[in-house]
């Protein structure tokens, strides 16, 4: 026999049950919303009596407003967020208004919208500083506010948006370290800040940001070392720190992180030889060191990155000659070794890369002659040999370079004719 005590119980949580399931579905009201939408001027020509079919807006089963998403969209002339009124959407999850000329800034009354789960501005000429509003908006997974005109620092409260996946910021006006309650949101996998103004060194915790698979950091002012631990970001498939003032050796525990295809680290100061330990990235498709402090020898190791088709070794101090093994690199793309010292010349090996389309060792010290079997590289869009002491005749396999746009061969010691039509050049 149920104690009668169990059974009222039982019924009250049920009756609580329902009753909050209820006020999920019903606290909103419908005309609010209908007004709130039509106050924006956003929306013309549309069927006034039912918005839920709006172009962009879509809503829950009982007829509110879950998302508002334009792409591209006409939305007047100088449109700003200051007529929508956030109070009036309590279940809005997702709000994407992308490449739509909005101008003027993020009002504070966005930390209203508490389910909020997408916010998508890209594109648009947004500017001012981020309200630390925004930072109430707990439940966001995904922040895009790439290309507008946003500047100032990035609140401390950043931190309190815990279930961040996807941190875009890039190609703004941010300034500024980076607050280092940045990295607890351990949650992210795509976090962009290139192209705006951020300083400082990087907070050791960045160590925390375990989920990382895409960073960028490109096009700033952060300097200092790499923190330690950096390299424990082992699920990084691109990482990109190019244009920045970092200095340092790179870690050797570089070879970490195993499922990068993309590495950056241009436009740098870093130092010291490059890492024989870079070439268990085995997936690597593009390895960009130029414009840093490299120097001794180029390793020949590196012919194992098979996979490569971007190789950027220019402006730095590296020495020669190249490892007759940089043949085997056969997916080759672009080859930079410009502005070095490689002091060598140049392995007729380098013939094998059949789909190299840029290939430049201009400014280099090279010697030597140019090898016979150039012309096998048929695909040569662009061939820089130029700045360099190489001699001896130009072969006559450079004719068959039918591809060839750009060529200099200029401040060498060649003698004889260019062949066939490269002439035209
Ligand atoms: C819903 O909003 C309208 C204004 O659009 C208002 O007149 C009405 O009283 C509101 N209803 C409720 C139940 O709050
Ligand atoms: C507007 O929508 C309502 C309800 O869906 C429909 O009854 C009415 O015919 C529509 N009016 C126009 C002009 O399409
Ligand atoms: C918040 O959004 C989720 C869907 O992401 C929905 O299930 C839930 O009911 C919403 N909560 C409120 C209070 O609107
Ligand atoms: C943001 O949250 C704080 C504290 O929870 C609250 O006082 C404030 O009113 C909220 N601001 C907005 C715009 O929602
Ligand atoms: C940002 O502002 C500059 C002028 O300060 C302007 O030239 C540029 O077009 C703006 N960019 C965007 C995306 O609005
Ligand atoms: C970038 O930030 C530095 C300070 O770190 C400041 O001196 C400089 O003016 C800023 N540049 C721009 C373009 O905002
Ligand atoms: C982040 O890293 C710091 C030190 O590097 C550590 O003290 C802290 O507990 C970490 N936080 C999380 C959430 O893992
Ligand atoms: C790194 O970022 C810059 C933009 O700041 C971009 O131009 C470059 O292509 C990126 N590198 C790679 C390998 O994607
Ligand atoms: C990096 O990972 C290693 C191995 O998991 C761990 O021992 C070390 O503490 C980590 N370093 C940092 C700075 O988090
Ligand atoms: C490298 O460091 C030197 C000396 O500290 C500095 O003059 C130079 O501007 C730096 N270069 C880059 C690209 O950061
Ligand atoms: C460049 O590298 C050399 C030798 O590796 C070092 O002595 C020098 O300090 C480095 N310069 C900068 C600006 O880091
Ligand atoms: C990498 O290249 C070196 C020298 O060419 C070779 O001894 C080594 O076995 C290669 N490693 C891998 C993983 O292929």
């Amino acid at each position: 026999m149920w104690h009668t005590n169990t059974i009222t119980h039982l019924l009250l949580i049920i009756l609580f049950c329902i009753l909050s399931q209820s006020t999920t579905a019903t606290d909103f009201n419908k005309s609010l919303e209908a007004k709130a939408l039509l106050a924006t001027n956003w929306w013309v020509g549309e069927n006034a009596s039912d918005h839920c079919k709006w172009h962009g807006i879509a809503c829950n089963e009982a007829g509110s407003v879950t998302e508002i998403n334009l792409n591209d969209h006409y939305l007047g002339d100088r449109p700003d967020m200051g007529n929508l009124d956030f109070s009036s959407f309590p279940n809005l999850v997702g709000l994407y208004i992308e490449s739509c000329g909005l101008e003027g800034s993020i009002p504070v009354q966005i930390g209203l919208l508490s389910n909020l789960t997408y916010l998508s501005l890209w594109a648009n000429r947004l500017t001012g500083n981020l309200p630390v509003s925004l930072t109430n908006l707990t439940h966001l997974k995904h922040l895009d506010l790439y290309s507008n005109n946003f500047s100032g620092k990035l609140p401390a409260s950043f931190t309190n948006l815990i279930r961040l996946e996807y941190l875009s910021l890039s190609s703004n006006k941010f300034s500024g370290s980076l607050p280092i309650s940045l990295t607890n949101l351990i949650h992210l996998k795509h976090l962009d800040l290139n192209s705006n103004n951020f300083s400082g060194n990087l907070p050791v915790s960045f160590t925390n940001l375990t989920h990382l698979e895409y960073l960028s950091l490109s096009s700033n002012n952060f300097n200092g070392m790499l923190p330690l631990g950096f390299t424990n970001l082992t699920r990084l498939n691109n990482l990109n720190l190019s244009d920045n003032n970092f200095r340092g050796k790179l870690p050797v525990s570089f070879t970490n992180l195993i499922h990068l295809e993309y590495l950056d680290l241009s436009g740098n100061n870093f130092s010291g030889e490059i890492l024989d330990s870079l070439t268990n990235l085995i997936h690597l498709e593009h390895l960009g060191l130029s414009s840093n402090n490299l120097s001794g020898n180029l390793p020949v190791s590196l012919a194992n990155l098979t996979q490569l088709l971007f190789l950027y070794l220019s402006k730095n101090q590296l020495t020669g000659p190249i490892p007759p093994s940089y043949g085997s690199m056969v997916n080759l793309r672009v080859l930079d070794f410009s502005t070095n010292q490689l002091n060598a010349s140049i392995p007729t090996e380098i013939s094998n890369l059949k789909y190299l389309e840029t290939l430049n060792l201009g400014d280099s010290n090279f010697d030597g002659p140019v090898p016979s079997n150039f012309g096998n590289l048929s695909k040569l869009y662009f061939l820089n040999l130029g700045m360099n002491s190489i001699s001896g005749h130009i072969p006559l396999s450079i004719a068959n370079l039918i591809n060839l746009q750009q060529l200099d061969l200029n401040h060498n010691s060649l003698v004889g004719p260019i062949h066939g039509n490269l002439s035209r050049l």
